[in-house]
């Protein structure tokens, strides 16, 4: 046997007689790992190779009794130049392999980065990857922060990780101090390669505690601390690693810990720098996320609190009816029945719905004010005036009998006047009481209940009557003030009615101003038609179901379900949710609303849910 030696690694040629090989041919081969490796010295070509039992390629050459030295020389020299190349070649294709499935991990860990919005679990994420690429058996992962109260910065104790000795661990804070090693690399944004914590030079400004692997009997020795820089360098945390081992199974005691704790290398410290940086603008980029969400929510509530200030009436309709609506969809993403048996609502379906219902009404805000708070059918204004004009003629006609009795006294005496005053009486109290008749019929008109027959036969008696004072003619009522109080329902006439009802129009051309995200791109026409029914007679569009989207019919029907059960509506009388839920059954019977909707929105009672995470204000919103 004869070897060559180069990088602790030995090259092993075999000289064997042809007789030794043929005897001893499957040994050979178990016991050699390079192929080619094998010289067969055969003085005359004697005996013949094995078949069948050498692989091929695992025989370098044979060697005659008649080679000169030289040649055979030359033949080793050969033979150990080419092992070598194989073995160097073989290094690097091993040394490839391992940089590719590092750099897919990297990409998959850079992937993921980005993806994660929740800064807990992309945290925990990251230290488990950074222990995995560098096989860390421990890790800590502290963040930097300000307190509130002195202004001083603190490292926030955040998450801790360990294979070999898992134990609960809770978070705290503690002050930035150069003394510990993390403090030193939070203010410092260097790298500490420690080969052991425990051997630390006492020259140096950080320390280790032991303490805690007293208290939890671990023995921390190989540490590597690297800064989480942003982009514009800012120090947001520190990743600690700890215990790099042989092997990323192996799990380390204190008997064994000598001899699997290996250091970190050079080039893990670049790479642990970098990823732990690239966590940190993701941590940047969330926070950025959270602040954009944070801004918007402020937006809607600021756009609600302007639509509800114009008619302070409908104060909460909006946040009811979103959250009405989200718990019917998470109702309907239950159901096992229907035709919504396999419809299911994602998270961010569940935020647009949200968006959708805060801001369904938002133009109202485009909406005359007197119209949009009228409570009667006549403005406070003109009742007023038409008291006071039927009050006027009642006391313009008490007036023309006092006159005529006056004229009576003074021109026929007292005899005269007694001879009319009972005439005269009986007209006064007739005047009094047709005028008082009147009054009552137009204020009972001008409440917006369902007008009967009865009183609108004595509107038409009232707006047929003139009162003639000299030239003048006094109606009393105006055409307008009769076509008012003429209204069969409710208290607006068409033209009023057309002004509410483009509250819809004006809602969705404001939405369509906005840029919304690719999730929430159908906020427009979601609120758009929540005024449309199933049988088309809605509006402004008057669509039919079919055109409809399930989460424009769900805030279809919490929008009713909330008109009708709030106790807020001036010219509505609130009614109990039961009756509220028979008006929903009864439209479902009329083909306005769906049926399916309605049985769940009853089934799940969606109006009784405590669930506040959906109202504004509140910091953990559906779906995020
Ligand atoms: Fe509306
Ligand atoms: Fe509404």
């Amino acid at each position: 046997m004869a070897s060559a030696s180069k990088d602790n690694d030995d090259l092993v040629a075999w000289l064997v007689d042809a007789g030794f090989l043929k005897e001893n041919a499957k040994a050979l081969c178990d016991n050699n790992r390079d192929a080619g490796s094998i010289l067969v010295w055969n003085p005359g070509g004697k005996i013949p190779a094995p078949e069948g039992s050498l692989p091929d390629g695992l025989l370098y050459d044979e060697v005659f009794s008649f080679a000169k030295p030289q040649e055979f020389q030359r033949t080793l020299k050969n033979l150990f130049q080419r092992l070598q190349l194989e073995r160097e070649l073989a290094e690097k294709n091993r040394l490839l392999k391992e940089k590719e499935a590092e750099n897919s991990e990297l990409l998959q860990v850079g992937i993921q980065l980005t993806a994660e919005h929740d800064n807990d679990k992309l945290l925990a994420y990251i230290l488990r990857q950074l222990r995995q690429i560098t096989r860390a058996d421990a890790g800590t992962l502290y963040l930097v922060e300000r307190d509130e109260a002195s202004g001083a910065q603190q490292l926030r104790f955040k998450i801790a990780q360990n294979d070999s000795n898992p134990r609960d661990y809770t978070e705290f804070v503690m002050p930035l101090s150069k003394k510990t090693i993390s403090g030193y690399v939070a203010s410092t944004g260097s790298v500490l390669n420690i080969e052991d914590a425990y051997k630390i030079p006492s020259n140096r400004e950080y320390g280790f505690n032991v303490n805690m692997d007293k208290a939890t009997g671990y023995r921390s020795k190989s540490m590597l601390t690297v800064p989480m820089q942003d982009h514009k360098g800012e120090i947001l945390g520190v990743v600690q690693l700890i215990n790099r081992k042989t092997d990323f199974a192996l799990k380390i005691t204190t008997a064994n810990v000598e001899s699997i704790v290996i250091p970190f290398s050079r080039e893990l410290e670049q790479l642990v720098l970098s990823l732990a940086s690239q966590a940190a603008v993701s941590l940047e980029n969330n926070k950025l996320y959270q602040e954009i969400e944070t801004l918007f929510e402020g937006f809607v509530k600021a756009s609600v609190t302007a639509i509800e200030s114009r008619d302070p009436t409908t104060s909460g309709h909006s946040n009811r009816v979103a959250v009405y609506t989200v718990n019917l969809a998470r109702a309907v993403t239950r159901a096992d029945f229907g035709a919504y048996k396999n419809v299911s609502f994602t998270p961010e379906h569940m935020k647009e719905i949200r968006y959708a219902s805060l801001l369904h009404d938002f133009g109202k805000v485009g909406v005359r004010e007197h119209v949009l708070v009228k409570a009667e059918k006549l403005y406070p204004d003109q009742i007023k005036l038409v008291k006071m004009r039927l009050g006027y003629i009642r006391q313009a006609m008490l007036y023309g009998l006092l006159k005529e009795r006056f004229h009576s006294l003074m021109e026929g005496g007292k005899e005269a006047y007694l001879a009319i005053k009972e005439e005269i009486d009986r007209k006064e109290a007739e005047y009094v009481a047709e005028v008082d008749r009147y009054l009552a019929t137009i204020e009972t008109a001008n409440i917006p209940t369902i007008l009967d027959a009865a009183p609108a036969k004595a509107l038409d008696e009232i707006h047929g009557k003139t009162f003639i004072e000299g030239e003048t003619a006094l109606p009393y009522l105006t055409d307008d003030e009769y076509i008012k109080l003429r209204i069969h329902r409710g208290s607006l006439d068409d033209e009023e009615r057309l002004q509410i009802e483009s509250h819809v129009s004006h809602t969705y051309k404001f939405l369509q101003t906005i840029p919304w995200t690719k999730e929430m791109r159908n906020i427009p026409v979601i609120a758009y038609g929540h005024h449309e029914k199933l049988d088309g007679t809605g509006y402004p569009r008057g669509i039919h179901g079919e055109e409809i989207s399930t989460q424009t019919k769900m805030m279809t029907v919490s929008d009713i379900f909330d008109a009708l059960t709030a106790s807020d509506r001036p010219y509505k009388r609130a009614v109990p949710a039961q009756k509220a839920l028979d008006i929903l059954t009864d439209e479902v019977k009329e083909n306005k609303l769906d049926a399916d909707l309605v049985k769940i929105f009853i089934e799940a009672k969606v109006w009784e849910s405590k669930d506040d995470s959906v109202a504004l204000g509140s910091t953990a919103h559906a779906g995020s």
